[in-house]
Formats: structure tokens, C-alpha cells, sequence
């Protein structure tokens, strides 16, 4: 099984859930790609892969900006090669996980519901079975915002992801990866 864990982070949290993915894949006995991404020019082969996960935090309801335009560049790239189809055909062996890091501050997990959508839309066009939504509480990193995590809807958020959110997230990519495994 080939595993991609692709994502971007501006401020370190999704990062850290990136290398939870990274290290519980190889603990598991499978190897995988960790990228980070980095512009919109690199051109990951992600037909190649069983199994991605691919994440970002959250700005302004958003995947971050490097992330949305890869995803826009791959979009036309695979439309073009005549991968992406009306009715977006089935790839019985191609899975993803979608995954967002957030601060929640306005709207709580609401706010971070459009970005996880909008990343699992290139994958559903390609004709992937998205397994996995995952929403993982991140603190406001910059100065300007620090103050935003205490007292929004979701509460005191400083330290998160904390350890306790990134081993719930270790669990889950062990079911993840069995369940696609067992296919
Ligand atoms: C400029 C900025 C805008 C943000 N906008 C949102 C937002 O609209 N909704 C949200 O839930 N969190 C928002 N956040 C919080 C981030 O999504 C959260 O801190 C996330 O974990 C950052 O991920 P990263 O460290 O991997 O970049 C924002 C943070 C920053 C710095």
C-alpha cells in the first residue's frame, strides 16, 4: 500500500499532526511520502497512491492559499488528461483522508467545514473514496491573534493540538490504515 501524507502549514500545528501521520504509517510497517507543500508548481503523482491524507489549517475558512492553488493547478491538469470525468467514475483502490487544523474562534467546527470540503473536492472528482473528515483543534499562532484562543466558541485552545489530540489522531490513521489494507 502506497500512503502520500501531503499538507500544508503557515503557523506549525498541522505540521505536527502531519508528523503524527508521517511516524504512526512507518511505526505501522508502511512506507510513506510526507510533502509539504511548498508552491503550486510541484506536482505530486497522487494517482500513484492507496492512501493520502492531506491537510491544512484553516484561514479565513479556507485551505491555505500554496494549498488551494495546487489544488486548482492539479484540477486542470487532470481534466485536461481526461483523469477527472463527468460524473467522477470510482477508483475502487484510491482512499484520502481530508483534514483541517482550526481555531474556531467565531463559529467553532463550522467555520472549518468549508476548507475541509473544498479539499476533499479535487479527490471526489478524481473518483476517491474519502474515508476520513478529521477536524483537530489548532491555537491562533500569531501575535495579532493569540488572544483568539481563549474565549471563542470553542473555549481555551492555547497548546493544542495538544498530545492527547495528536494521539487521537494516531488511533485514527491505525483504523484508517486498516480499513484500507483489508480492501
Ligand atoms: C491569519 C489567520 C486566519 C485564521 N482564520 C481562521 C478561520 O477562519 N477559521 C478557523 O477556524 N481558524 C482560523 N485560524 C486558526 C488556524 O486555522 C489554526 O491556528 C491552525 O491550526 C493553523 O494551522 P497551521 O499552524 O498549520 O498553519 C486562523 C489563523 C490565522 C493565523
Amino acid at each position: 500500500m502506497k500512503v502520500l501524507n501531503l499538507y500544508f502549514s503557515s503557523t506549525g500545528n498541522t505540521e505536527k499532526v502531519a508528523k503524527t501521520i508521517d511516524e504512526t504509517t512507518r511505526e505501522l510497517g508502511y512506507p510513506v511520502d510526507t510533502v509539504k507543500i511548498l508552491s503550486k508548481d510541484m506536482s505530486p503523482d497522487i494517482l500513484d497512491y492507496d492512501l493520502i491524507f492531506v491537510g491544512s489549517g484553516v484561514y479565513g475558512q479556507l485551505p491555505g492559499k500554496k494549498l488551494m492553488d495546487l489544488h486548482g493547478a492539479l484540477l486542470q491538469r487532470f481534466v485536461k488528461a481526461g483523469e477527472i470525468k463527468p460524473a467522477s467514475p470510482r477508483r475502487p483502490s484510491s482512499h484520502v483522508v481530508v483534514y483541517c487544523t482550526y481555531g474556531g474562534v467565531h463559529t467553532g467546527m463550522n467555520e472549518a467545514i468549508p476548507a475541509v470540503k473544498y479539499m476533499g473536492q479535487l479527490f471526489d472528482h478524481l473518483g476517491f473514496t474519502i474515508i476520513g473528515e478529521w477536524y483537530v483543534v489548532g491555537q491562533y499562532m500569531t501575535k495579532k491573534l493569540k488572544s483568539h484562543s481563549v474565549g471563542g466558541r470553542l473555549g481555551d485552545i492555547r497548546g493544542r493540538p495538544n498530545q492527547a489530540d495528536l494521539e487521537e489522531v494516531a488511533e485514527k490513521v491505525k483504523g484508517v490504515i486498516q480499513s484500507v489494507d483489508e480492501k
